[in-house]
């Protein structure tokens, strides 16, 4: 299994051919999700949030979700995760392949990499999302006469309360286009163990204070409702231009701990 899907809101009931349900078991935790196929290429699909969207942002289990992907042999990660817009490049319904990240999280474990056996690493995120991947997607866009938006700052907040306006006032002064709960640590654990990762952010409305109305759950729901559909295609699409071998540079994540 060389590929994966990480779901994140509105995109947990993607339909895969010859879906199979297993559990990995990690150092972590055990792990469900499914395997299966989107048109002929063979798929992990992870829901981020797990089924029946039971798990907030910051009790996921983020770490036993990249290791049992790696179990599984898998070298290329995409994922998708809702956002809100802070800034006025970035519409409702607009999909965006996020290449920054500036990371507001608070208590969520960041690392495989504890000390002691474990090693040390201090890992190199210039680049945290595959630019191969994001390539990749942009193809599949393509194919299917999408625009997808290159490009945009992802700010991570700890959640899983939305964030007051002063929050995304200082956001957008600091250089974020986007914000969402669960993008971090999960692209940079994937770093971590040299997989390749991309995030398709899936804006479903605009960020606290930009909107005059109060945010609601169900807003971020409708607006993934409405996108859905189009997401699931950009999704096959984009794996028909998947490729098995990893040219990129996210191989390296791990060599310099010379561990796992
Ligand atoms: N803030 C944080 N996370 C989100 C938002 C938002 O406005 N919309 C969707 N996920």
């Amino acid at each position: 299994m060389d590929f994966a899907l990480i779901g994140g809101t509105g995109v947990e009931n993607l339909s895969l051919a010859d879906k199979t349900e297993i559990t990995v078991d990690t150092p972590y935790g055990s792990v469900p999700l499914q395997t299966g196929k989107i048109g002929n290429v063979e798929m992990a699909f992870l829901r981020r949030h797990g089924s029946g969207h039971t798990v907030p942002p910051h009790r996921i289990n983020y770490r036993g979700n990249i290791w049992a992907l790696r179990e599984l042999g898998v070298r290329k990660i995409l994922a998708t995760g809702a956002v809100g817009s802070i800034s006025p490049e970035f519409r409702t319904g607009d999909i965006v392949l996020v290449d920054q990240f500036l990371d507001f999280t608070k208590n969520r474990p960041q690392t495989f990499f504890e000390g002691g056996e474990q090693g040390v690493l201090h890992v190199d995120v210039s680049d945290p999302y595959c630019p191969e991947l994001r390539k990749n997607i942009i193809s599949g866009a393509q194919t299917i006469g999408l625009d997808v938006k290159e490009g945009g700052v992802y700010v991570c907040t700890e959640g899983p309360r939305f964030e007051t306006p002063a929050e995304i006032k200082m956001y957008n002064i600091l250089g974020g286009h986007l914000v969402g709960m669960t993008g971090v640590p999960e692209v940079v654990l994937a770093r971590e163990l040299g997989l390749c990762y991309a995030t398709m952010a899936l804006v479903t409305n605009e960020a606290a204070g930009i909107s005059k109305q109060p945010l609601t759950h169900s807003e971020v729901i409708a607006t993934m409702n409405m996108l859905g559909a189009t997401v699931a295609k950009l999704i096959e699409s984009t794996c028909r231009f998947l490729k098995k071998e990893q040219s990129c540079y996210c191989l390296t994540g791990c060599t310099e701990a010379g561990l796992f």
